[in-house]
């Protein structure tokens, strides 16, 4: 009669370890799949399937540490062609991003795998990636260094030694120095300057595909998964591309674009390491895209200068124009942008050496005051 019950017990035990495995593996894979991802890069119009997204509040590395225990992770020493892995440098919606040696020159890079191939479509942006960044020699724009394609499709680049801007933001817990702000947004808008005059747009430009190099300063822009050459590239033409937190109105909306969507997303990007927070806070996808659905709608976002009180007014009317919800409205160029990030930092050196009391400030002699006062006790 006891074992029976011991049996019975054992039994009920081993219904539970296999339930808890079934929830564990179902969570898993939820997890994994690209259209959960924050940020997300790619989706179809079909904004339905989006109404439950939850948008991550947090570092995005909590979800994406997740997603690594679904997928094959390479640890120190393993190989992948001519490299051998260091250690992980990042994942996103493509895959994982490693630093590694390149055991034919002792070089140190970074090597991009392709790992979630959900169609023909990510094979094809991979490749479109590369394909724009072999044409691509800037101080501000990572270098591309070799395609490899075969089983596995991965190409290496320059490794940066820094942080992401996203990463740079969570560390810091609230907006990044002002001065640190406009050194970065002139840096990215040299690269974009350069971009569009290639005919290139990068679409997704945003803090985690910024890195800020550690010592130098220097910003490098990376991802161009769904960069466009003269317009032209893999995207089907249902689905929207960028990352809703600082992609443009013609982007979300579908319609017309061009280069001015790096334009906007640059104003978008200044907005969150300026106030430490995005521009628009919504917990769904859905509701992101409903923001940018209508210029009302778009227009009733929080000013900078409200957030953070401590930014110049200028600034303000900065991130204003550059986040127009009508590209005509923006500045026009990267050119306009940078000139007048210039500016700002121009005013901004100028007032920080401002001695107290103002500008061409020579203290009165005590005997001018004096002076001054008996003839104003006179009158
Ligand atoms: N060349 C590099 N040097 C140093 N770190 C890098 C480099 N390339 C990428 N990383 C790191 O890996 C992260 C992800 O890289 P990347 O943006 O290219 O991937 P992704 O899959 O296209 O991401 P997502 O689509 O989510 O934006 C970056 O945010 C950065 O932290
Ligand atoms: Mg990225």
């Amino acid at each position: 009669m006891r074992t029976t019950r011991r049996k019975n017990r054992l039994f009920w035990i081993q219904i539970a370890i296999i339930s808890l495995g079934l929830l564990i593996a179902k969570t898993n894979f939820s997890l994994s799949s690209p259209q959960n991802l924050s940020p997300v890069s790619l989706f179809s119009r079909d904004f339905s399937q989006f109404e439950t997204v939850q948008m991550s509040k947090g570092p995005r590395d909590t979800i994406r540490d997740l997603r690594l225990t679904t997928r094959s992770k390479l640890i120190s020493g393993d190989f992948i062609g001519p490299y051998k892995i260091k250690s992980l440098l990042g994942f996103g919606a493509w895959g994982k991003i490693y630093s590694a040696i390149d055991t034919r020159t002792k070089a140190e890079v970074a090597v991009k795998i392709l790992e979630n191939r959900e169609s023909v479509h990510d094979e094809q942006k991979f490749l479109q990636e590369a394909k724009i960044l072999t044409h691509l020699e800037h101080p501000n724009i990572v270098t591309f260094y070799e395609l490899h394609q075969g089983n596995k499709i991965y190409y290496s680049m320059e490794e940066i030694k820094g942080k992401d801007l996203e990463k740079k933001l969570f560390d810091n817990l609230g907006p990044l120095p002002y001065e640190l702000i406009l050194s970065i947004g002139i840096q990215t808008a040299r690269a974009l300057e350069y971009l569009h005059e290639q005919g290139v747009t990068h679409r997704d430009i945003k803090p985690g595909n910024l890195i800020l190099e550690e010592i130098t300063e220097r910003v490098v822009l990376i991802d161009f998964s769904i960069g466009l050459i003269n317009g032209e590239g893999p995207s089907p033409n249902d689905e929207v591309a960028g990352t809703p937190n600082y992609m443009s109105p013609e982007q979300a909306n579908s319609i017309e674009e061009d280069y001015r969507v790096d334009i906007y997303s640059l104003g978008s990007t200044l907005y969150h390491l300026s106030t430490g927070r995005p521009a628009y806070r919504e917990r769904t996808i859905l509701g992101l895209l409903t923001k940018l659905s209508s210029k009302e709608k778009h227009d009733s976002r929080k000013s900078v200068f409200l957030v953070n009180t401590e930014l110049p007014y200028t600034f303000n009317e900065f991130i204003k124009k550059a986040m127009a919800f009508d590209p005509e409205e923006r500045y026009q160029t990267a050119t306009e942008m940078r000139e007048a990030l210039e500016d700002l930092l121009l005013s901004y050196n100028r007032t920080r050496h401002t001695p107290p009391g103002g500008f061409n400030f020579t203290k009165p002699k005590l005997s001018e005051v004096r002076a001054q006062k008996s003839i104003a006790t006179a009158i």
